[in-house]
Order: structure tokens, then C-alpha cells, then sequence
């Protein structure tokens, strides 16, 4: 399978619109050692032709743009995207549903919860079908197993997670199963898995055995630190508070991946206050030392 990153920044994007913090004052003058990032999503397939997206970023113009293999081929309307999987309901992850307005329905893979919120807070479900439609397919909460339509040799398992529901979601502080899922993406072919959970809040016993079984590992990697907004006084949210287990310390990312052995562990979803994005810094270095990767833009992985 062919795994493509099409944004592995967080929410706002690097740099975003209007941070001038550490990094993204860095970034716009040009004097970092670092790349810019779009926002969180990634897109995956096994004949290079027909692509299922995870998630739809508010940067998917520009992220299709940078990736010929989705551009139109045949014919005077087409296209490499052949459905959708949404793994929650936050703003970086959907809003770009609206930019794909144009064409034939959108056959969008979620579960119950991040259907209810996309046609109650945020409506563009509701929106769509006065546009293209949207054809909800759901996912299990419980890890069982599914094949997409058109997306061949793949097959998904989707469980829920404890991370969070968006700030506009009823279910912010009123947790349900379903607001956030991990998956797996296994090559039926070749037996070969990939987990990707971008939002991460809490390494429970059935992340832990998807991280273990799987080829490579594209996980949260959100925050450095839990505190990493407050002490940049840009916002009194911890990480662990909207669901993001951070990096360093005790029961941190790192730790945890350092459990995992013989996969390739990539860090993606990478907030613009997170140090990991410069790539001269000491925390950067300490995860090149234990083989965890920093998703980019552009990034292609074969498995
Ligand atoms: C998150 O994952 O917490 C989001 O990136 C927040 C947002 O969309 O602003
Ligand atoms: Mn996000
Ligand atoms: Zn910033």
C-alpha cells in the first residue's frame, strides 16, 4: 500500500495565519531549519489510482494540487478520490468536504457521532445536499472489520478512542464512543498494517495491540509538552485537556513508542508551537534517537 501525507500539521496549519510564536515567527522570516505544513490528512491506496482520503483538510485544494496521482485523468470531470474516511468531527479534519463540492456525491466513511455532529454544529452534511450530497457510510466503534467499495485490497478496523469531541460538539465535555476513532489499514494481499490516530488522547490496551501489530504507526503528534500553549501564552489548553497525548514525559508519546518495536513510528498532526518542527532543536534530536519520524507534507510511504 501507498500511504501519502497530504498535511501533517494540526489545526491552523504551519505557521498559522496570525502566530507569531517561537516557530511560526521563525518560519515566515525564513529562519528555520524546517518546512511548512497544511493541515491533517492523509491519503492511502494500493494501485495508485483510486485513493481513499483520510480526512478532509481545509488545505485540500493546495494538498491535490502537490499530488498529481488525485488530479483529474479521464474525462471532463474525475478524479483519484474515491471516498472519504473522517476519524472525527474536528474543523482541520472535515471542512475541506466543502471544497469537493462540485462533483458527484461524496461517499464519506464515519461513524454515528461524527455524523451527528456534521449535521447539527457544524452542518455541512446538511450544506452538501444542496451541492454534490453526501452518501454516509457508517464505521464500527469496536474494531471489527470493513471493506470500501472501489478501494481495493484494503481493509479497515475501526475502534473508538478517548480523545475529544471538537469545542463546538455537545460532546466536548460529554464524551461518547465514536467521537474519535483509531484505524487500521491492512493490506489484504500482503497482510501489511498501518494505524493511523492523529488524535490520541489516552494509550488504551487496544491502541497498544494495534501499535504492536502494526507495519508503521502514523500517531498524535500534536504537543511536545502538556503545557505548551499555556507557557507560550497563546492558550490556557493543555494537551491532555482537548486530547493530545504529548511527547515528552512521563506516560508521553515517547515512552509509549518506545514499547513498539520493529515498526516505523511516525509522528503526524504536529501543532505550530511544537519544537519538534525545527529540525536543529534538542527535542528533535531525541527522537531521531529512538527512530521516531516527524511526519511532512509530501511525505510517501510504501508498505
Ligand atoms: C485538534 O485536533 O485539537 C484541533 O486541531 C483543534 C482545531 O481544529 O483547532
Ligand atoms: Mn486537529
Ligand atoms: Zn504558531
Amino acid at each position: 500500500m501507498k500511504i501519502r501525507v497530504l498535511g501533517a500539521g494540526a489545526g491552523g496549519g504551519f505557521p498559522q495565519w496570525n502566530c507569531n510564536c517561537h516557530n511560526c515567527q521563525r518560519i515566515w522570516r525564513n529562519e528555520m531549519n524546517g518546512v511548512k505544513r497544511t493541515q491533517s490528512s492523509i491519503a492511502v491506496s494500493t494501485n495508485n489510482k483510486d485513493w481513499l482520503l483520510f480526512n478532509t483538510s481545509p488545505d485540500i485544494l493546495a494538498q491535490i494540487q502537490a499530488f498529481p496521482a488525485i488530479q483529474p485523468k479521464n474525462g471532463v470531470r474525475d478524479t483519484g478520490i474515491k471516498a472519504i474516511m473522517l476519524i472525527d468531527s474536528q474543523i482541520d479534519h472535515s471542512t475541506g468536504m466543502l471544497m469537493l463540492r462540485e462533483g458527484k456525491p461524496l461517499d464519506v466513511y464515519c461513524t454515528e457521532m461524527v455524523k451527528q455532529d456534521l449535521s447539527s454544529g457544524f452542518p455541512i452534511f446538511k450544506m452538501l445536499e444542496d451541492y454534490c450530497t453526501v452518501n454516509h457510510h457508517p464505521i464500527p466503534c469496536d474494531g471489527s472489520g470493513f471493506t470500501i467499495p472501489g478501494i481495493d485490497d484494503l481493509r479497515f478496523y475501526s475502534h473508538a478512542l478517548k480523545s475529544k469531541a471538537p469545542p463546538y460538539s455537545p460532546h466536548r465535555h460529554d464524551p461518547h464512543e465514536g467521537d474519535n476513532v483509531g484505524v487500521i489499514v491492512e493490506q489484504i494481499s500482503t497482510g501489511k498494517k498501518l494505524y493511523y490516530s492523529p488524535g490520541l488522547g489516552e494509550i488504551e490496551p487496544h491502541v497498544m495491540q494495534a501499535m504492536l501489530d502494526a507495519d508503521c504507526v502514523m500517531v498524535d503528534g500534536t504537543f511536545w509538552t502538556d503545557d505548551e500553549m499555556c507557557t507560550q501564552n497563546i492558550s490556557p489548553k493543555r494537551a491532555r485537556e482537548i486530547g493530545h497525548l504529548p511527547q515528552s514525559g512521563e506516560g508521553g508519546m515517547i515512552e509509549v513508542l518506545n514499547e513498539v518495536k520493529n515498526t516505523r513510528k511516525i509522528l503526524i498532526h504536529i501543532n505550530n508551537t511544537n519544537p519538534i518542527l525545527d529540525e536543529d532543536s534538542a527535542e528533535r534530536k531525541t527522537l531521531d534517537d529512538v527512530g521516531i519520524e516527524v511526519a511532512y507534507d509530501g511525505m510517501e510511504i510504501d508498505l
